[in-house]
Formats: C-alpha cells, sequence, structure tokens
C-alpha cells in the first residue's frame, strides 16, 4: 500500500497555496513537493521514526485547510486559543489546589467525555500514544475499590506490613488524619472518581512511557480544574493498590505489566477557595537571561 493511502494524505489543489509549510513542519520529513508543485507523501516503510509520525502536523499547519488525513477534515479542528488564554492558564495553574474533600456526587459524563477527548492529543515520546487511560466515572465502583484497598492495609498494619512510604508511625498519621481533615480517606482523599494513566514499559523506551504517564495526568488534572472540578494528584493511592493490595488493583482491569505511577482522583469539590496561593519557588528557578538594557 502507497503512502498516501496508508496516511490517507490528501490535498486539495484548489485550496493549496504551495507555501510549503507542511513540507517544513512534517515531524517525519515525508512530504515533498511533487513534480506538480504540490506537497505530496513519500513513500515509507513503517510508521514513526521510519515514517509519518501520525502527528497531523500537516492538518493543523496548513493555512487554507488545503490537507487532510486520516480521514480528519480541517474544518473539524478546534481553532488556537484566544490570546488572553496564558494570562487565563497562568490563573488556572496557581489557584489549582489539590482536593480533599468532594461532593458525593457524579460528575455529569458529558464534561468528562470533553476532557477525554482533548486528552487524546496529550504529548507522548515520539508520538508513539502507547499510554492507555482509565477512568472510573461511577463512585460506587470507586468506593468498592477503597474499601478493598483499606481492608488489606488495615489487615497487613496488624502484622506490621507496610508499602515502602508508610510504617507504624506514617500509619498512625494517617488514622489521625482520618478522624478530621482527611475525613476517613487518606488514600483516595474521598474522591469519587479515578483516572489512571498507564502503558506497557519495557525496553528502550521504558523511561518515555512513565513519562507520558506523568504527562497524561498533569493534563488531566489541568483539564479537571478549567472546567471546575477539584483534582487530586496520588501516589499513596497508587502505592497501595501497586504494592500491597493486588486484589483491589485487579478491581482496575488494568493489565498487570502496565506502570500505575500515580491516580488522579477527580469529582465536584466541597471547598471553593477564593484566591490563589503564593508560592515562591525564585530561588528554585536556575535563569539564564539575556541582560536587559
Ligand atoms: C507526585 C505527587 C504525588 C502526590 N501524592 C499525593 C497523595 O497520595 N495524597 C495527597 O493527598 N496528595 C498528593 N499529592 C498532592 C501534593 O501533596 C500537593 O500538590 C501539595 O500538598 C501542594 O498542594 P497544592 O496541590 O494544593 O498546591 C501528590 C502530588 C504529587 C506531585
Amino acid at each position: 500500500m502507497g503512502a498516501e493511502q496508508k496516511t490517507q494524505f490528501q490535498i486539495d489543489k484548489t485550496k493549496c497555496i504551495k507555501c510549503g509549510k507542511c513540507i517544513n513542519t512534517c515531524s517525519g520529513m515525508v512530504i515533498e513537493f511533487g513534480a506538480d508543485g504540490y506537497p505530496q507523501m513519500k513513500e515509507f516503510e513503517r510508521f514513526g521514526w521510519r515514517g509519518c509520525w501520525r502527528c497531523q502536523h500537516c492538518l493543523a499547519v496548513c493555512p487554507v485547510g488545503a490537507i487532510s488525513i486520516f480521514g480528519k477534515k480541517p474544518e473539524d479542528s478546534l481553532p488556537p486559543p484566544p490570546k488572553e488564554m496564558g494570562e487565563y492558564l497562568e490563573r488556572l495553574v496557581t489557584n489549582r489546589r489539590s482536593c480533599r474533600r468532594f461532593l458525593d456526587k457524579n460528575v455529569d459524563p458529558g464534561i468528562i467525555t470533553g476532557i477525554l477527548s482533548a486528552m487524546a492529543a496529550a504529548p507522548t515520546g515520539g508520538n508513539a500514544m502507547g499510554v492507555e487511560y482509565t477512568v472510573i466515572d461511577d463512585k460506587n465502583r470507586v468506593n468498592e475499590i477503597r474499601k478493598a484497598a483499606y481492608a488489606k492495609m488495615d489487615a497487613d498494619a496488624k502484622r506490621h506490613i507496610y508499602t515502602h512510604s508508610f510504617s507504624d508511625f506514617y500509619y498512625g498519621k494517617m488514622k489521625e488524619s482520618e478522624k478530621t481533615v482527611r475525613k476517613g480517606d487518606l488514600l483516595f482523599c474521598g474522591a469519587p472518581h479515578l483516572f489512571i494513566a498507564h502503558e506497557k514499559c519495557t525496553g528502550k523506551w521504558a523511561e518515555d512511557s512513565k513519562t507520558n504517564c506523568h504527562l497524561a495526568a498533569a493534563y488531566f488534572e489541568l483539564l479537571c480544574n478549567a472546567h471546575g472540578l477539584g483534582t487530586t494528584i496520588m501516589s499513596y493511592s497508587a502505592e497501595v493498590l501497586n504494592e500491597l493490595a493486588p486484589e483491589a488493583r485487579a478491581m482496575l482491569n488494568i493489565p498487570k505489566d502496565h506502570y500505575t505511577g500515580l491516580i488522579i482522583g477527580f469529582g465536584y469539590p466541597e471547598i471553593e477557595y477564593a484566591r490563589g496561593v503564593q508560592k515562591d519557588r525564585s530561588a528554585k528557578t536556575h535563569r539564564w537571561t539575556q541582560a536587559h538594557k
């Protein structure tokens, strides 16, 4: 099968202005000018480094919407964000807080669908897109997983068996916090829903796979906050599922050999914050900058 068939790469010659932007942005370097002066796709062996990256930059960059690839039409793409977005995003980042009190209510599935659809565009190393998302948007199912994880953790604690972060001291702290601020659930922060990015991590690109998961978690967290949802990035719950409670982890239906380093708890927040915090990390920012006159 030819490259243009494999990718369904199509140029609308009635629109194309032969500007060459698609050629200059093609990550896989598989687009070139044809003898007729219009872009065409070169033959390639396989997707990835030996051919098309499936990144769709050609479709995204074309100023006149002349390129279609993988059956995607340019008119179906979302437009770029408005200029004010930079300031809004700064506000979003400084105003997002880890949420540890949620309403006992399922989130509108339409909001979750919108977020997941944007998540498909989260970056992955080499655009390999091997990362998978598991979303539990039924609060009752999350409760079952929570119960199974706690049953195992509490039983093991009686024998002083813990995950790597816990000990008699920290288990005691956890139980103390659960009487007040953590409302009976330090592990899952009382979240009604869970999002887990996971990927099989093997071979040369194993570290990229973990990074893909972490990036997906960060994108998901911000998207949720942009929709007014509360989120918590959780390592304790992931740790307990991975190290202590395989039966609870199995309830997620995630393959055993997939990396699951973080879980994002999300839902409607019980607490609203009136303003952002003022963290100062200037001493930890190492900036080499040009001298200003
Ligand atoms: C890698 C990582 C793991 C975290 N694990 C947990 C966790 O298991 N439970 C929790 O309540 N918060 C967890 N957090 C949230 C942090 O504790 C939180 O970001 C920090 O307290 C600052 O609060 P803020 O997010 O409101 O700025 C985690 C954050 C990160 C980045």
